[in-house]
């Protein structure tokens, strides 16, 4: 694979925590898969309070620093760093005032997982609780929660308050069925879209790949657009640096609709 250095900030890469890896060998096989597409960093994000509420965050670094050593010596050089999917509940902002909410890489940067069907009730109050917390939210897979399909605005209030959108790889493939791609294909356009990720599970069809949705994306942003969402901005978002983000671009229609609504 030639080019630059990928880095996929959400993957379900360390094995017997969740619904992603369930062993070893399908760790490995996904770091190879990884690694053909030209992915050389990995978050490993499982659900982590979900699935295995024991798992603390020391935990996940000393799991994913294990999971780095077996792949080496297995020849497979993939950096692995820890990280959480921490489910949007409105107990988020006292979990992080508990110390058990686990960011990025231990940067500043929490991934949520959004859920598909049902926001939940006081989203935008949890998400600012957060972010004065001094957090930046990542909301995971935004393309594929039918309400915020629905609600465009919603969309641009969150950004326009700092959070971050990452999006499904497999979305803008089209893996999950029309409306999801076409809604990241619109939020694309509208420049609401700070990362794409895996969101990998397996090493078959949910694997680690980036390089078909960055393909997809560099229609609609332009290459540098394309690889600042898989690589630039998830690469400075492990090392805890800031994002160079250009404004979002409403569509004509949408302002035009605001006026007619307010
Ligand atoms: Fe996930």
């Amino acid at each position: 694979m030639e080019g630059p250095p990928l880095t996929d900030l959400h993957t379900h890469i360390l094995p017997g925590l969740d619904d992603g890896a369930a062993s070893l060998d399908e760790a490995a096989d996904m770091a190879r898969a990884a690694l053909e597409d030209g992915i050389t960093r990995l978050a490993a994000t499982p659900h982590s309070l979900r699935w295995a509420p024991g798992v603390d965050r020391a935990a996940l670094e000393a799991k994913a620093q294990a999971l780095m050593q077996s792949l080496a010596a297995r020849g497979l050089g993939v950096t692995v760093v820890p990280g959480a999917e921490m489910a949007l509940i409105s107990s988020l902002p006292q979990q992080i005032d508990a110390g058990e909410a686990v960011t990025l890489n231990g940067s500043h940067y929490l991934l949520v997982e959004l859920p598909f069907t049902g926001l939940p009730p006081r989203l935008e109050d949890i998400l600012f609780q957060v972010r004065a917390r001094g957090l930046v939210p990542i909301l995971a897979h935004p393309e594929r929660s039918t309400d915020l399909q629905r609600d465009l605005r919603l969309v641009h209030r969150l950004v326009e308050r700092g959070l971050l959108l990452q999006v499904t790889a497999a979305s803008l493939e089209g893996r999950f069925g029309a409306g999801p791609q076409g809604f990241s294909c619109r939020l694309l356009r509208e420049r609401l879209v700070h990362v794409i990720a895996s969101d990998a599970h397996d090493a078959r069809d949910r694997r680690p790949r980036l390089t078909r949705a960055q393909a997809i994306a560099a229609r609609i942003v332009g290459p540098e657009g394309a690889l600042a969402l898989v690589a630039t901005n998830p690469a400075r978002i492990l090392d805890d640096l800031p994002l160079e983000i250009e404004p979002p671009r409403p569509a004509r229609r949408w302002f035009w609709q605001r006026v007619v609504s307010a």
